[in-house]
């Protein structure tokens, strides 16, 4: 087992999780932030030892990236999730968020519509928006602390002429589903029958909780491959996101040509050399090893959270690292409640206002059990006093 209970102090390193001022006029300094979505566990060692060893080379000019690192991503595909690229469908550039952006460029002119299923990650809203495009919400359906795609809503906004794209989120943030092949199967057919494009974001792909099994959207089937780009990057499951290295994905050569052109159009074509040692080094057996004890010990931090807070409901939790909490009961604005958690108790979520929903705060439970422990016996105080003073 890898030692994930170390506490590494992140402060003073330039940490956007850690060194960003709180808002409210609350200092820092003894904060617990359970917000931004990375990782407080060191990178694993053969990931570390890959960097210094480039490091150590001493010269860091421009990249070409070298045939191993499409092998890696080749056959990590392969082998973890039954999924088989070829070299020719691969477009590395420096993100998710960057892959996100060009591929809206090149498949929608300005006032086109993108289709997303709130709640949902807040990059997504920007992206379109800042393509001169509309959203299109198709909200989730939350019932039972669990979340399921509209069918219904899906279809209208498909067959709205100005839709382009349909962007899915698998696994969801911060609904926490792993979408089945069944639900995605039928989130494909309605949108070829209408024409649109899926863009699958499957950066959350490898953090997966017991008992659940995450289905890339290409490998549906044949037809849904070819009538979708996928975007991935091995950032969030290895803690690597300030390394900025991503992979867009689709069989369509045409399609990948347009998207090559807004990648340089975007200047977002050049990747820096460590991206590419990290990447390589995580898509490995050691990487699939290193993920089976994260994974366990993320689960482990949920059953906490769920021991912890039991006033209020839990979603369930397939997959990501970001658990979601119910607290519709309160009345409050999230974004007060976010100030509210933080003034009163020093700890740090995200308000469901972000993604789109109100209602709710999204916890990060990627930390060291002590330090999320005290962050969970802070957010059950703080609470419960908003309970005693707001509840509906
Ligand atoms: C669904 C999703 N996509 C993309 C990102 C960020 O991707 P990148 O850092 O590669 O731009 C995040 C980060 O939280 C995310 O949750």
């Amino acid at each position: 087992m890898y030692d994930f209970d170390e506490i590494v102090n992140r402060r003073g390193t330039g940490s956007y999780k850690w060194d960003s001022q709180p808002p409210a006029g609350v200092s820092g300094d003894d904060v617990i932030p359970l917000w931004v979505a990375d990782m407080d566990f060191k990178a694993a060692p053969f990931i570390v030892d890959a960097l210094r060893k480039r490091v150590e080379h001493g010269v860091f000019g421009y990249v070409k990236v070298p045939d191993s690192y499409y092998d890696a991503v080749i056959d990590w595909f392969s082998c973890r999730h039954g999924w088989n690229i070829k070299k020719e469908w691969i477009l590395y550039t420096t993100g998710v968020v960057p892959a996100l952006s060009a591929v809206i460029k090149a498949f929608c002119k300005p006032s086109d519509k993108v289709i997303v299923q709130t709640p949902v990650f807040n990059c997504f809203f920007s992206s379109i928006r800042n393509n001169g495009c509309e959203i299109l919400d198709v909200p989730l359906l939350y019932n039972d602390r669990t979340y399921s795609f509209d069918y219904e809503g899906l279809e209208r906004a498909c067959a709205d002429p100005k839709t382009r794209i349909l962007l899915l989120c698998n696994p969801h943030n911060p609904a926490g589903r792993v979408w089945r092949k069944e639900e995605l199967a039928r989130v494909g057919e309605i949108a070829r029958r209408h024409g649109v494009v899926v863009v699958s974001d499957e950066i959350h792909c490898e953090i997966v909780m017991p008992g659940y099994r995450f289905v890339p959207f290409a490998t549906v089937s044949e037809a849904d491959q070819s009538n979708c780009i996928t975007l991935c990057s091995p950032s969030k499951s290895f803690n690597i996101a300030g390394l900025q290295i991503a992979n867009i994905v689709t069989d369509n050569a045409d399609w990948l040509r347009h998207i090559d052109r807004a990648v340089n159009d975007n200047e977002i074509c050049d990747v820096n050399p460590f991206g590419v040692v990290a990447l390589q080094a995580a898509y490995s057996e050691q990487g699939a090893r290193w993920l089976e004890d994260l994974n366990e010990y993320i689960f482990s931090n949920f059953m906490l959270l769920k021991e912890k807070i039991t006033d209020f409901p839990v979603c369930k939790l397939e997959g990501t690292y970001l658990a979601w909490i119910d607290v519709n009961c309160l009345g409050m604005p999230s974004e007060q409640m976010e100030e509210e958690l933080l003034r009163g108790e020093k700890v740090w979520i995200n308000a469901g206002s972000m993604y789109g929903t109100e209602g709710f705060i999204r916890v990060n439970l990627a930390c060291p059990r002590t330090m999320l422990s005290e962050g969970l016996e802070r957010l059950r105080r703080g609470l419960a006093s908003l309970a005693a003073a707001f509840r509906k």
